[in-house]
């Protein structure tokens, strides 16, 4: 992969400090983590340097393996190689003690986000953290315009896309027997949900 063609996210470049804040508070204790829709790699390459006690393992649509081996390959981290993971299909055995994953909700389909809770939970040990990033509703209610103007951005693009509701999502965990333990704010309208 030559350097023009390595994606890259500034996003995941802003956000990955404060979405470490939260990791450290809820990934005490040394045990495997799955990342689901790991995208460039970013957040998997610097989060596993961070968090050293957890056994990273990076996941995304066959697509996105190559990005991300080459993100991991540029610093020293302890992320195993990338895992093909599309929610759609077969998932890893697991269990996990951690689950995490960040701004997928909004570009995944409403069906794939429940399938994906679904899958998750039940690969998700007792005890367990499933740690949820991105921007979110409440009451039906936008929390910011630019939330407003980027749902309307991705509806455009596919009108499956889309901000989900907080209280939609927490139904879907507590179909499986988790619920929300923590709502973290995060800059820039987004937010960090965790379940278990
Ligand atoms: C907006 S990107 C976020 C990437 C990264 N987590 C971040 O925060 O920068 C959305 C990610 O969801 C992944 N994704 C979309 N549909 C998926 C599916 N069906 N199964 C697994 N991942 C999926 C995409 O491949 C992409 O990496």
């Amino acid at each position: 992969m030559t350097s023009s063609e390595v994606p890259f996210s500034q996003a995941a470049e802003n956000n990955k400090g404060p979405i470490l804040q939260v990791l450290q508070q809820h990934c005490q204790a040394p045990g495997t983590l799955l990342e689901i829709g790991a995208g460039t790699g970013q957040h998997a390459a610097w989060l596993s340097a961070q968090l050293p006690h957890l056994q990273w393992q990076p996941s995304d649509v066959p697509d996105n393996l190559p990005a991300i081996r080459h993100w991991l390959s540029q610093t020293p981290n302890p992320a195993r190689p990338p895992l093909a993971l599309d929610v759609t299909g077969e998932w890893p055995a697991g269990p996990f003690d951690y689950l995490f994953t960040a701004n997928t909700f909004h570009i995944m389909a409403q069906p794939l986000v429940a399938r994906c809770i679904a899958e998750g939970c039940l690969r998700l040990n007792e005890g367990g953290r499933f740690m949820v990033y991105g921007p979110f509703n409440y009451d039906g209610q936008f929390t910011s315009d630019s939330n407003r103007q980027f749902n309307g951005w991705l509806k455009a693009a596919d009108p499956q896309r889309g901000i989900r509701d907080k209280e939609w999502i927490e139904q879907e965990f507590a179909r499986h027997g988790r619920q929300c333990l923590a709502d973290h704010e995060m800059p820039a309208n987004n937010r960090v949900l965790v379940f278990g």
